[in-house]
């Protein structure tokens, strides 16, 4: 049964960001796995910074370290195996690293909203959708049972689910993948959380109502403010969403910036590599699909050097040697590549695309198809 809360609320989210705080900073953390085969280096050295109304996109194949960054953030990494190996994240100033589990339960849900990157976990197929809808608001906000149902029904028909007053009784298997991923949206949405973190929320769907679950998210921002950590390995999906974007590559990011500056002005191999493979390109200019080739590096033996090296194909002896430190390229505009600060290897390699647009276009949300 749930219990009602007795203990006082923290609302972090209703307080005031300090001067000189991000709503939520990322700073140097590093999460690894202690495993029987060696040290699993998930997260090595993630940093970002995010304010309200902002959305973050963060691209990378899979194994990157995309999800395990945002599961310790969100406190849900098991440790052991995992242990902390530095860092911080604040949100609102405060570390949550250094909170109680139980200050971290007030937060999950209430504060920051995560949708996980595998959806039939998220929904309990025993409990119908809308016991599972109210749960959040009885915890966080001490709804009653009425009155959770009555809001469960406004949450599902904002998410477009037609005739929410009869669906809000039904259990999760009556609804289609792509339903089931809208409830899960409502779920996450219901206590109007400050950073919503999106885990793929639209892999597993076809390209119209991918589109049409971004849409509802940004729906929802537009209305509340929030931020939105938006999760990918195919870097198209946030070419219309994202406000800044993070590249990751072997549990670090290899470039970081304003989202036009990544599309357009990317100086980072591995970021080309993506690009190209972006099968629909956003950009003006048609290119031929080239993916990547070869396979991420195994995170327990890196390469010494550059973790791209085996891969990159302007690697050269010193990036094989020596790890590429980060590289401010422009204001706010990061990149971890040895030679990203030299215009003429940019010219010379980038994708010709993404500069060409660059005279033509704003920015990703106004390049055209
Ligand atoms: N509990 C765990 N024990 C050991 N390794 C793990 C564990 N969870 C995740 N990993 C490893 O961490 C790395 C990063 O995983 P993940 O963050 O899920 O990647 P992504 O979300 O970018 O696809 C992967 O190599 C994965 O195998
Ligand atoms: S440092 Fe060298 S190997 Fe790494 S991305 Fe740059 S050119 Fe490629
Ligand atoms: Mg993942």
């Amino acid at each position: 049964m749930f219990k009602k809360k007795t203990r006082v609320q923290m609302h972090l989210k209703e307080q005031p960001v300090p001067e000189g705080e991000h709503l939520l900073e990322v700073d140097d953390l590093k999460m690894y796995f202690h495993t029987q085969d060696g040290v699993v280096k998930a997260v090595d050295g993630v940093s970002y910074t995010l304010d309200r109304g902002e959305t973050l996109g963060v691209v990378g194949e899979s194994g990157s370290g995309k999800s395990v960054t945002h599961l310790t953030i969100m406190g849900l990494v098991d440790m052991p195996p995992g242990r902390i190996e530095g860092g911080d994240v604040r949100y609102r100033g405060q570390s949550l690293l250094k909170m109680s589990e139980e200050q971290m339960q007030d937060i999950r849900g209430n504060d920051i909203a995560m949708i996980f990157q595998d959806p039939m976990t998220s929904l309990n197929p025993v409990y119908t959708i809308g016991r599972q809808l109210g749960e959040g608001l009885r915890l966080h906000r001490g709804y009653s049972k009425e009155e959770a149902l009555r809001r469960s029904v406004e949450l599902l028909d904002m998410v477009g689910i037609p005739n929410p007053e009869q669906r809000v009784k039904d259990y999760p298997h009556q609804f289609s993948g792509g339903m089931r991923q809208r409830v899960i949206i409502a779920m996450a949405l219901a206590c109007d959380p400050d950073i919503l973190i999106a885990d793929e929320p639209t892999t597993a769907l076809d390209v119209t109502i991918q589109a049409q679950i971004i849409e509802l998210m940004r729906e929802a921002q537009e209305k509340n403010g929030n931020a939105i950590v938006m999760i990918t390995h195919d870097l198209g999906v946030v070419a219309d969403v994202a406000d800044k974007i993070m590249v990751m590559y072997a549990g670090h990011p290899v470039e970081f910036g304003p989202a036009d500056q990544i599309f357009y002005h990317s100086s980072h191999p591995y970021t080309w590599g993506l690009i190209r493979s972006i099968p629909d390109p956003v950009m003006t200019e048609k290119h031929p699909l080239t993916p990547i080739k070869g396979n991420p590096p195994s995170l327990v033996r890196l390469p010494s050097g550059c973790a791209f090296s085996p891969r990159c194909p302007y690697a050269t002896e010193r990036c094989r040697t020596e790890r590429p430190g980060r590289i401010e390229v422009a204001p706010g505009h990061y990149a971890s590549c040895h030679f990203a600060a030299d215009p003429g290897f940019v010219a010379r390699n980038a994708p010709k695309t993404g500069h060409a647009a660059a005279g033509n276009a704003v920015g990703p949300k106004g390049g055209e198809a």
